[in-house]
């Protein structure tokens, strides 16, 4: 992607990384991360105009400690280097870094000696997050040195002539209150950007890339399911190549209550996109019926929906691309960018190795709240924006025990009141994820004069950041009230509401 004003932040293993890249492009910079085993070449070919060096848990003295390519150093753009970033850089660079006797973490109080470009506006007394072991005991020559605390005489350093920055602490943690104005003098003071990189900016060029990369003839499929990032994915390539793109949306059955409408009715009646919707729900729940294992039931949804959607494709004729709505998170393994992988669980079902597409994936440097910005600027419904993440099985990994017709009519009318009282509470943006659950507890209650046999519903509802661990939403008792109210009221097989108060871990979110 030709971006005029980019960050390359060079990863050398650090916790903090990723939250380097979102201050940057909080700022409106935007910015990639590159492993630190990236070759100089590849490093240039991104055409930075400033690179960042992130920390790192090593020490620069460690046998197998991730080394900086002095090919980084000749760029002839400006470097940060961000603690252990920093370290590398006084090393590489002649200076010297010894092991602390007394190694900093937690809140720290520095000192300025010396301001220039990249504390600019910064008070001469401020507090940093520390979090180190090893300290620049020495600058390397042509450095000042710009700040310092008690137990490290190097906290800041600079090089105005070679562009060289270097801070012991992490300016891109909260704690460190003045941080994100340093990191703004660095882009902007140092590299001088103007910071403006906005949403409207990555649609335009993202747009124009996936026209340079399609070609003219070429023909695009795209698996829509309704979700966020397949829905902004659908409209960002469908604005790039209008009906060269078809999107196959599949209705297996197992999706919440209107959502097909919707679906329909914004792609198909609102954008005018190519859809084949293909009704498949007999298929999908005559293959369920009997299977009771949690995984059992994923491999037959996931088979299917992967020999339904190949067929259609197949109508389409000659497909050259496949479209995935791919996120950052989803490419950056384990703190250092990887090749991206096609996503397995994640996506619906997990299309197979074989298939002969190349891919398409324009959200591969977004984060989760990026997508949604992009969806509001493409004029994305609310419900669409904001909807919860839903798994690719649906509502089978909802309903325990066998997924049978009248069990899913249930559970789509009990799903439908959570949402709305969570909407009508204001409750809604608030949480990750609300559903709910059909554990297949019957129970004996009592529903006006008569003794009657009814299901119990659950409701999961949980914060989180990704989806990998979870709190339980602590609810207002007036809402819990309202939904059970409604529950047992409005559903007549319904005579009982648990909320489900784990924690993931150990419990996950779903319920299966
Ligand atoms: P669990 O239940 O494992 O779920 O805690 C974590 C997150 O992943 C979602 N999830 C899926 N998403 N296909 C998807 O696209 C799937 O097969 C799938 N299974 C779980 C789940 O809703 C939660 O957000």
């Amino acid at each position: 992607m030709a971006i005029a004003e980019k960050v390359v932040i060079v990863d050398f293993g650090g916790q903090y990384t990723q939250l380097i890249a979102r201050r940057v492009r909080e700022l409106k910079v935007y910015c990639e991360i590159l492993p630190y085993t990236a070759s100089a070449e590849k490093l240039k070919a991104a055409e930075p105009g400033g690179l960042i060096f992130s920390g790192g848990s090593a020490s620069v003295y460690d046998g197998d400690a991730p080394q900086c390519n002095p090919g980084f150093y000749d760029l002839g753009v400006p470097v940060l280097g961000i603690c252990y970033g920093m370290q590398l850089m006084a090393r590489d660079l002649g200076g010297e870094v010894v092991q602390a006797r007394n190694q900093e973490y937690g809140k720290t109080t520095l000192r300025v000696k010396k301001s220039n470009k990249l504390l600019s506006g910064v008070d001469k007394q401020f507090t940093a997050w520390m979090s180190h072991g090893d300290y620049v005991t020495r600058a390397p020559e042509g450095f000042e040195v710009l700040a310092e605390s008690d137990n490290t005489p190097v906290a800041a350093m600079a090089d105005d002539k070679r562009h060289f920055y270097g801070l012991q602490f992490h300016p891109e943690v909260i704690h460190t209150p003045q941080g994100k104005a340093i990191l703004g003098n660095f882009l902007f003071g140092v590299c001088n950007f103007s910071g403006n990189w906005t949403m409207e900016n990555f649609i335009e060029t993202t747009i124009a890339e996936i026209r340079r990369e399609v070609g003219d003839n070429n023909k695009v499929v795209c698996g829509l399911s309704g979700g966020i990032d397949s829905s902004v994915a659908a409209t960002l390539v469908h604005q790039a190549l209008g009906d060269r793109l078809t999107c196959i949306f599949v209705d297996h059955g197992l999706l919440r209550k209107g959502e097909r409408e919707q679906v329909l009715e914004t792609f198909e009646g609102r954008f005018h996109m190519n859809i084949v919707a293909v009704d498949a729900r007999d298929e999908f729940l005559e293959r369920l019926k009997g299977v009771t294992d949690p995984e059992e039931k994923r491999k037959v949804i996931g088979n299917h929906f992967i020999r339904v959607f190949e067929q259609e494709a197949e109508k389409v004729g000659q497909i050259d691309y496949l479209v995935q709505g791919t996120l950052y998170p989803d490419v950056i393994e384990s703190g250092t960018a990887t090749a991206s992988v096609i996503k397995s669980h994640h996506n619906v079902g997990g299309l197979p190795d074989d298939m002969k597409f190349s891919l398409i994936e324009p959200l591969k440097y977004l984060f989760k709240d990026e997508v949604r910005k992009v969806a509001a600027e493409l004029g994305l419904p609310e419900e669409i924006v904001w909807r919860h993440p839903f798994p690719g099985p649906g509502l089978a990994v909802r309903v325990l025990g066998e997924v049978t017709p009248e069990k899913l009519d249930l559970l789509k009318e009990a799903d439908a009141i959570v949402i709305e009282e969570l909407k009508n509470a204001g409750l809604y943006r608030e949480i990750w994820q609300a559903f709910a659950v059909l554990p297949g507890i019957m129970s004996v209650g009592v529903k006006g004069d008569r003794r009657v046999y009814g299901h119990t519903v659950a409701l999961r509802a949980v914060t989180s950041q990704d989806g990998m661990t979870a709190e339980w939403y602590p609810f207002p008792y007036e809402v819990l009230e309202r939904i059970s109210n409604r529950l047992v009221n409005d559903i007549p097989e319904v005579n009982r509401f648990v909320y489900d108060l784990t924690t993931k871990p150990p419990g996950t979110i779903e319920w299966e």
